[in-house]
């Protein structure tokens, strides 16, 4: 069975407010995109990449593109979008594994990557990194009071990637879809049909790089982990 790789990149990056989308902007040495791209490629240099770009993108360069085996398929209007025709545009075998993972999330470690590729092929129905909740959660009021607190052991942040079998993705989103529905992950597709995906425990460090002030932490986290992981 393959593996594909699918890395939604068609973002604009609003809440980052730059001059370019998010994944353009410069952290230490390269872009953004540029990095998520050497993690996944230095975890699976044999997998097939899928990058889903908007067509207007004036800032993609094919030369942060580390894998032999790639193609770019036009972004939709939402994440969910984008991966739908990445999925469109592939000819994958049902059975084939699917990682999705954010263009956004330059941090995630190949031991992270590594281990849920694993769960994805050990469990039916996907995988995904997750990290639990560490602050007391609690339930807001429309008048942003505090009604109560949630029992945060049952809580999870859902982290990419996250990893399914290429028919069972497919058809989560395409009911998602026809259902209207706005997700911003694929389990909440998966978990719709009555699946429970497997919960990976991830490094608290896989940031997804969202506000301007992400920018210094997450240049802080890569250089933190190669001063302790790599080579
Ligand atoms: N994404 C995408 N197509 C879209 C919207 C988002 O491929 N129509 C991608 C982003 O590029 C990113 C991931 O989905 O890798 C997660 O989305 P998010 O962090 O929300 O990025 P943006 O949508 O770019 O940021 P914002 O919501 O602040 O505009
Ligand atoms: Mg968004």
């Amino acid at each position: 069975n393959r593996l594909w790789l699918v890395v939604p990149a068609a973002g604009q990056g609003r809440r980052m407010a730059a001059d370019r989308p998010k994944q353009y902007l410069s952290l230490l040495d390269r872009p953004i995109l540029a990095h998520t791209l050497a993690r996944l490629h230095s975890a699976f240099p044999d997998a097939r990449l899928v990058l889903c770009l908007d067509d207007d993108d004036r800032w993609f360069s094919p030369e942060w593109v580390p894998f032999t085996d790639w193609q770019r398929v036009t972004g939709g209007a939402e994440r969910m979008e984008s991966v739908f025709n990445a999925l469109g545009a592939i000819d994958a075998g049902d059975d084939d594994l699917v990682l999705v993972h954010d263009v956004a999330r330059p941090c995630v470690t190949c031991d992270d990557l590594l281990a849920l590729h694993q769960a994805t092929q050990q469990h039916a129905s996907g995988a995904l990194l997750a990290m639990p909740v560490a602050d007391t959660m609690k339930r807001a009021s429309a008048a942003g009071t505090s009604l109560h607190t949630e029992p945060r052991e049952a809580l999870w942040h859902a982290l990419t990637p996250q990893g399914f079998r290429y028919r069972q993705l497919y058809q989560a989103l395409d009911e998602a879809r026809r259902r209207g529905t706005l997700l911003t992950d694929e389990a909440s597709a998966v978990e719709a049909l009555g699946e429970a995906p497997k919960l990976v425990p991830g490094r608290r460090d896989n940031l997804k790089v969202t506000h301007p002030d992400d920018l210094a932490l997450a240049a802080a986290i890569l250089t933190a982990q190669r001063d302790t992981l790599e080579r």
